[in-house]
Formats: C-alpha cells, structure tokens, sequence
C-alpha cells in the first residue's frame, strides 16, 4: 500500500475511534449526543453554568447539552430553542422555532423579562456539503447572535456559541471584543481535532 494511502486509513482509523469513545460514553452516561461532552468540557473551563443561572441554550435539538444543564441549574430557568423537534427534558422549557425570526427575539425576550445570565449556542447550519459556505452560515448565526446577546443579557452576563475558524472568523472575534470585555476561544477534546469548529466564550458586556 502506498504510504498516502496508508496515512489515511490510519487518519480515518483515529476520527472514528475518537467519535466511537464519546458516543460510547455518552451512551453510558444516558446523554442524547456526545455534545454534552463538549458543553461539560466547557463548563469545567470557565464555570458559567450555576445554580441559580437563567440560560438560554439555542441549536439545543437532540438535547444533551440541555440535559447537562438541566443536572446543574437547579433555582434558574432554562429555555431551549431549535428549529427541530427536542423530547422533554425536566426543568427545560423548549420551543421549536428559528433563532433568525424576530418573533423567536420577542418569544426570548418575553420568556426571560431582563434576567438572563448566560446564552449558551451550538446553533449549526444545516450542511450543504461545501465546507466553507457551511462554516460562513453557522458563522453567520454567531454574529446575529453576538448582536442579540449584548441586548438581552445582563451586564456580566456569559456569552458561549460555536463557531468555525473559516475566513470571516476575525470578523466574528473582532465584533465579539467591540461588545465584551472579555473573549476567549476553547477547543473541546470531544470536539473532532479535523473539524474546523471551535467555541467562543465572552464575558461581561461593555458600556457603550
Ligand atoms: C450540533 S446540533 C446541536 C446539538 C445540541 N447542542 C445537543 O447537545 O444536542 C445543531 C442544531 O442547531 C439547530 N439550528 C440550526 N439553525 C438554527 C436556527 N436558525 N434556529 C434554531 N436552531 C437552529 C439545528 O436544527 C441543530 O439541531
């Protein structure tokens, strides 16, 4: 076998064992995807989530990252959006409808009456199998979301969406420092070391 050949079976052999452990764990664990491990990796870093914490969690469909957050928030209210169906989860409102309709921005609005403390997102374009109009789309979502945060969060409120290192990523991270005052990147084990995608966190909105 050629040595090119070689190298990626042995890539491919590494991607699926890494996915296998996580779906395995997640599996064990009860969670509905291996995202939850990514939205726990997350927490452990910056310790966003707490008791009393009023989250919203957008692009929250199967629910797992839902799930971790229904395990720690335990006096605050949580609020799961997606444009696809999500089964119950105790303690988790849901409504099933797309972030970009401003009727989806009253529902929130309405739903948290200025007391949110932290917007969680891993809001995902649907693929279209081009890489980079993908990562454009999600990107895309981010920066709408950014703009929305910095409205409806409170002033030391906590900030954390995916996004992917494609070419409007600056664009992104400079939009995100103009509203915060702190904006910081993570990449989760669990998220696939070949995927582009990365999380960013922002705390503590500026006074403009
Ligand atoms: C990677 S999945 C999220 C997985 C989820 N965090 C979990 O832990 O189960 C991305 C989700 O974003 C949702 N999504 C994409 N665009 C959206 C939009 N405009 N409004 C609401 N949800 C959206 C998709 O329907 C999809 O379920």
């Amino acid at each position: 076998m050629k040595k090119s050949k070689r190298v990626k079976k042995s890539n491919t052999w590494k991607i699926k064992q890494h996915r296998d452990q996580f779906f395995k764990k997640s599996k064990t664990l009860g969670y509905r995807s291996r995202a939850a491990f990514k939205l726990i990796e997350l927490n452990n870093r910056y310790k966003f989530i707490k008791r009393n914490s009023n989250l919203l969690d957008l692009g929250s469909s199967p629910g797992s990252w839902a799930q971790v957050a229904s395990k720690l928030v335990k006096g605050g209210k949580i609020l799961s959006i997606d444009i696809k169906e999500m089964k119950p989860i105790p303690n988790v409102s849901f409504l099933k409808c797309d972030f970009m309709d401003p009727k989806t921005k009253d529902k929130i609005i309405f739903f948290f009456k200025g007391n949110l403390d932290v917007i969680i997102s891993d809001m995902a374009a649907d693929t279209t199998g081009n890489r980079s109009l993908d990562s454009i789309r999600t990107n895309q979502l981010c920066a709408e979301l950014i703009n929305f945060s910095s409205k409806v969060l409170k002033q030391k409120g906590i900030f954390v969406s995916k996004l992917f290192m494609g070419e409007d990523f600056i664009e992104v991270k400079n939009l995100a420092k103009s509203l915060y005052k702190k904006v910081n990147f993570f990449k989760p084990e669990s998220s696939r070391k070949e995927s582009k995608e990365t999380y960013i966190h922002c705390e503590i909105l500026k006074t403009l």
